[in-house]
């Protein structure tokens, strides 16, 4: 297992974060798993065993039970508290009161102390808020995120699933005040997904905040299961919720591809998509899920995986989009810019 700093801070997580969306199976939730306490013990067992320090929740996964699973595990296999990093989330519906959603100071202080206990810690790692709450200024919930970081309860904070002028301007905020700004953003990016690589990436580079990809497999749809021809028969997630959104006659494009290269190595179909994220310098670390034990074994040894370069020209090949405005003329600008120190000027290119 690699390490690397979590943004621009000290911290080292491993490459691969484990997320634990699957534990529980409350409500809407109950779709994607529905794990209970003695496979959660194994799941999280076999994770930290393997190297993985680095684990991902949030209060609204099934309405808290994802965090009172965890907690629990890591107090029945006595793991170090210090020797793991815990990020949790805030913002999603906890409840049927007009203000047990969002990112309102009542509800973040709110929130937090609900995760804490359920966590059965004093602190969280990385806070991170879920989403954009169009309803609360960014002002109030940036003062009211550096507040937790100032008592104590929360070390980071990060954000997901934000637009990349969200969080420059978040950051913006913080910064005018003096206040803990995010060192993360936690996105859907696969090789099905690449629209993270559009603004999201470029603004992560020069901001040195981490990436933290969920849903590598899109849930599933990229795991070898599902092809031009078959589908599961087994339960599994996707057959009947359709999230993330995936382009299926492209997604199929790929899977093709990842087939072969698959077969070539003697690996599953899911380690190849997860190789290729991983071999994505700007991600941090990536954030799995998994059902049971060999589906995450199967998927923590894509860390062992060297795809060759003439291999992951061929996933990127098949896995491009075009790019989308201002993006492309952007490149197409930069070229007489970024080019090399010996590039001359010419007459045309001076013109403004
Ligand atoms: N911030 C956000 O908004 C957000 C959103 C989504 C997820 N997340 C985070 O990201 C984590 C991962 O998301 P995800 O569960 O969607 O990840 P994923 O890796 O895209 O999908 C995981 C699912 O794929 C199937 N699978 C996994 N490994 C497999 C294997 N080796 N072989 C066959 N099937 C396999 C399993 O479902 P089946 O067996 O049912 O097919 C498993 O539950 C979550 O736990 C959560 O922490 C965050």
């Amino acid at each position: 297992m690699n390490y690397k700093y979590l943004g621009d801070t000290g911290v080292l997580v491993s490459e691969i974060c484990l997320g634990t969306m699957t534990f529980g199976g409350e409500g809407y939730w109950q779709a994607i798993g529905q794990l209970q306490q003695d496979s959660v013990n194994e799941i999280v067992k076999m994770a930290v065993d393997e190297g993985i320090n680095f684990v991902d929740t949030a209060n609204v996964y099934s309405f808290g039970q994802s965090e009172t699973l965890l907690g629990r595990a890591i107090k029945d296999l006595g793991l170090s508290r210090d020797d793991l990093v815990i990020a949790t989330k805030v913002r999603g519906r906890m409840g049927e009161g007009k203000n047990q959603v969002g990112l309102g100071r009542l509800q973040i202080m709110q929130q937090l102390e609900s995760s804490l206990k359920r966590l059965q810690v004093d602190h969280i790692d990385l806070y991170q808020i879920h989403g954009f709450d169009a309803a609360t200024p960014l002002e109030e919930t940036m003062r009211g995120l550096e507040d937790v970081v100032r008592s104590g309860k929360v070390r980071y904070i990060g954000c997901s699933n934000l637009a990349a002028w969200q969080v420059m301007k978040a950051n913006g905020i913080a910064d005018k005040y003096g206040w803990s700004k995010f060192v993360s953003t936690q996105n859907y990016y696969s090789i099905a997904g690449r629209d993270l690589e559009n603004e999201i990436v470029p603004m992560t580079q020069d901001q040195h905040m981490a990436i933290l990809p969920w849903s590598p497999l899109a849930g599933g749809f990229l795991s070898g299961k599902y092809t031009r021809n078959n589908k599961p028969t087994d339960g599994s997630r996707r057959l009947n919720f359709d999230f993330p959104p995936v382009n299926q006659e492209r997604a199929y494009d790929i899977i093709d591809v990842m087939e072969r290269i698959g077969a070539d190595h003697g690996v599953s179909v899911a380690r190849i998509a997860l190789a290729w994220v991983l071999s994505k310098p700007p991600v941090t670390s990536v954030i799995i899920g998994a059902k049971t034990t060999e589906q995450l074994l199967d998927n923590l040894k894509a860390t062992d995986l060297s795809l060759t370069t003439e291999q992951l020209e061929q996933l990127d090949e098949v896995s491009m989009t075009p790019k989308p405005y201002p993006q492309w003329m952007i490149e197409r600008q930069s070229r007489d810019r970024l080019a090399s120190a010996s590039f001359t000027p010419t007459q045309s290119s001076m013109i403004k």
